[in-house]
């Protein structure tokens, strides 16, 4: 796969080049866990990381993913930035191109993200947008390989909840590998139109079964995954009672889990909202994976890392 490509969305990377960067994530993390570092491939280079959002896992996890493959990382809060007092983000991006190897942004509007990469000669990398969150889905698909085996063709996944940034980058993610996947979200509440359009587009080259319905039973039905996120995504706080209403039935519950394969597999990208979106008791039955898949954050991004800068 060539360097020097941005990683903003799973839409635009082959089936192959998600493979190379799960076999490579597999690799860094068996490293990683035989207690050997791999500080020769990024070394003198440095990350910069652009927040306009909260972060706990994908600031901690691209940080200490840039040390230990041997460069560095800058935090950039918008807060502090020109940026966060009205500079253009083409200039930003002009600027920043001249300093760093590469820029992880997290932001609202995905089109800040284009715009950054449109202007930047060094790669871009999604730290999350409003409308996707790549690095998460990507991680979720080397967590599911590690639990259930690399043939996702043979494999049915469920997301219940909102139709957001998560569940648009689970579609992407899905129809690449080929995986089935059905999303249950609300009627108002679907994924993203042009993301189902080209995730349906991209199925048809896979065989991917994607499937969009209100029925949160229909989707968990024989699922050997089965995922979800927060009601209220990151912006969206002052809907949050209102989403708590609307979203009640989605709950990722015991009497919805019974409708899944045995040894289903829970995953939840996190910050969870034990109550609303998932009950404690099904949380903790299923936080090994779901920590997992929180470590795993670390080994995919230092594959993307390696891979694009
Ligand atoms: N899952 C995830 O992106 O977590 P943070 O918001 O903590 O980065
Ligand atoms: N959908 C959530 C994901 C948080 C990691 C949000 O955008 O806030």
């Amino acid at each position: 796969m060539a360097n020097g490509k941005d990683f903003i969305s799973l839409h635009d990377f082959s089936a192959d080049d998600i493979e190379e960067f799960l076999e490579f994530a597999k690799k860094l993390k068996s490293a990683y866990q035989a207690g050997g570092y791999t500080p020769n491939i990024l070394k003198g280079k440095t990350l910069g990381m652009i927040f306009e959002k909260s972060s706990t896992r994908t600031r901690v996890s691209f940080e200490v993913g840039m040390y230990q493959l041997g460069g560095s990382a800058l935090f950039l809060s918008s807060k502090d930035l020109q940026l966060g007092r009205g500079e253009p983000i083409k200039d930003t991006a002009r600027v920043l191109s001249r300093y760093l190897n590469g820029i992880m942004i997290r932001t609202f509007g995905h089109e800040r993200i284009l715009e950054l990469a449109e202007h930047s000669t060094i790669p871009i990398i999604n730290g999350l947008s409003d409308l996707l969150h790549p690095c998460q889905v990507l991680t979720d698909l080397l967590t599911i390989r590690e639990y259930k085996g690399k043939h996702f063709r043979n494999l049915k996944m469920a997301y219940v909840g909102d139709g957001n940034n998560m569940a648009n980058s689970y579609l992407y993610g899905a129809a690449k590998v080929g995986m089935a996947l059905t999303v249950a979200t609300p009627q108002n509440y679907k994924p993203n139109a042009e993301v189902v359009a080209n995730a349906l587009e991209d199925a048809k080259k896979t065989g991917a079964e994607l499937i969009l319905t209100e029925d949160p039973i229909e989707a968990v039905k024989h699922a050997d995954i089965v995922a979800t996120d927060t009601w209220a995504s990151m912006g969206q706080e002052a809907e949050h009672d209102e989403r708590k209403k609307i979203f009640a039935p989605y709950q990722v519950n015991a009497a919805l889990m019974q409708h899944a394969n045995k040894g289903a597999i829970v995953l939840h990208c996190l910050p969870a909202y034990r109550g609303e979106e998932i009950t404690e008791e099904i949380f903790e039955l299923h936080a090994e994976e779901i920590f997992d898949e929180a470590e795993n954050r670390l080994h995919a991004q230092k594959s993307i890392l390696a891979t694009l800068l």
